[in-house]
């Protein structure tokens, strides 16, 4: 019997957040079921920062459905299998605190916990399940590249702006006889950038999963100017590397030990900068950044949020806990923790997404990849 449950978002936000959480609260009331947030995801959970989520009306989750960003808050470096703490001496120590958090669901009286969020979130989800905690997730990243599901929620959002960002950059491109570069992100996996050059009509699309040759873009630019095209439009994905090179790395983040510190970006400018030498042509680079994943989510994750957020209390009412909420042959299913992030163990005890971690990337038999060359888009290789 579920009395009271928590949610918790984590990760990097995305379009579609409070869509989950609203479709968890929404189901749960139906069932007489109590909803928390869990505030500034995990860190709520350490912290004991808990706040009712209803959609009477004022209730804090009501009118929520296309509001961007998370209403409960989330966490980019709440590790707290390896917490980072600050003594008073200012010297810092790496803690495991997730007894104080299983202490906090105890004494709350918390039957379930719902993690929002993509590899490393889930990575937790899956820590906290193997120490007897009720948990089930629902898998969210703008990147798309969690294990075992189709699609992430928040991945269509920004896909979606990628494709306005491209038609936007055609216009401009076309005007001036511009190479328009586009970076996105994805980190390791190129599903937006290959996505949405797709969708935008992109004539090239650099993805980690093909390290690129830039003579080959190069050339696929000179043959559009053979026949009367003076301008292209390339995405590149933030993860994309040269043959024989490396991913472009602009700094480090501080989120915690043990989780991926690495932020990407910066090869747009290189493969523009490249372009214009190999080409004679002027070129220019957009760095799409955060747009991709603040705003209100598209009609399709709306849809795919809520359904993802029946999916998830229609699993705990089950009592399939130690599972993530995914898409399997287009239908909603369950796959067990262990499964998305099992394999995930080269580094250390929670930390997700990096490039060796239980990723999915793009693979060269994916509908995609085929379309993608079918009509011509150069994929750098
Ligand atoms: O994982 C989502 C994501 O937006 C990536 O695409 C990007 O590399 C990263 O997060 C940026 O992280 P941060 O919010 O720490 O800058």
């Amino acid at each position: 019997m579920l009395k009271k449950v928590g949610i918790l978002a984590n990760g990097g936000d995305v379009a579609g957040f409070n869509a989950v959480i609203r479709g968890i609260v929404k189901t749960a009331e139906n069932k007489g079921i109590e909803c928390y947030g869990i505030i500034d995801g995990y860190n709520g959970l350490l912290k004991k920062n808990f706040e009712k989520l209803s959609t009477a009306a004022e209730g804090e989750a009501e009118g929520i459905l296309p509001k961007g960003g998370s209403i409960i808050g989330s966490s980019t470096n709440a590790n707290v299998f390896n917490y980072k703490v600050v003594n008073e001496d200012g010297s810092v120590e790496y803690k495991d605190l997730s007894d104080v958090c299983i202490q906090n669901i105890k004494d709350f009286g918390f039957d379930c916990i719902f993690t929002l969020g993509g590899d490393g979130t889930q990575k937790s989800a899956r820590d906290f399940s193997s120490k007897g905690v009720n948990v089930i997730g629902v898998p969210k990243t703008i990147d798309n590249d969690v294990a075992c599901t189709e699609i992430t929620f928040g991945y269509n959002t920004a896909v979606s702006v990628a494709m306005e960002a491209l038609d936007r950059l055609h216009t401009t491109g076309e005007t001036h006889h511009r190479i328009m570069v586009l970076e996105v992100m994805g980190r390791y996996a190129g599903w937006i950038a290959l996505e949405s050059a797709i969708a935008g009509g992109a004539d090239v699309a650099l993805i980690p999963e093909i390290p690129f040759d830039i003579n080959s873009v190069a050339s696929k630019i000179q043959n559009r100017r053979k026949r009367g095209k003076e301008f292209s439009v390339v995405v590149v994905a933030e993860g994309a590397k040269p043959k024989g090179g490396d991913i472009v790395i602009k700094g480090k983040r501080d989120n915690g030990a043990g989780v991926d510190n690495t932020k990407l970006g910066g090869i747009g400018e290189i493969v523009a900068k490249q372009l214009e030498e190999l080409t004679g042509l002027e070129a220019r680079n957009t760095t799409l950044g955060y747009m991709q994943r603040g705003g209100t989510p598209t009609a399709f994750d709306r849809v795919l949020s809520t359904k993802y957020g029946a999916k998830a209390m229609e699993l705990a009412l089950e009592g399939k806990f130690g599972t993530l909420a995914v898409i399997k042959n287009g239908k909603l299913d369950y796959a067990s923790l262990e499964d998305v992030v099992g394999r995930n163990k080269k580094i250390g005890a929670v930390s997700g997404n990096t490039e060796e971690s239980n990723i999915r990337k793009v693979t060269m038999d994916h509908d995609l990849v085929k379309t993608a060359r079918d009509i011509g888009i150069n994929l750098g290789d």
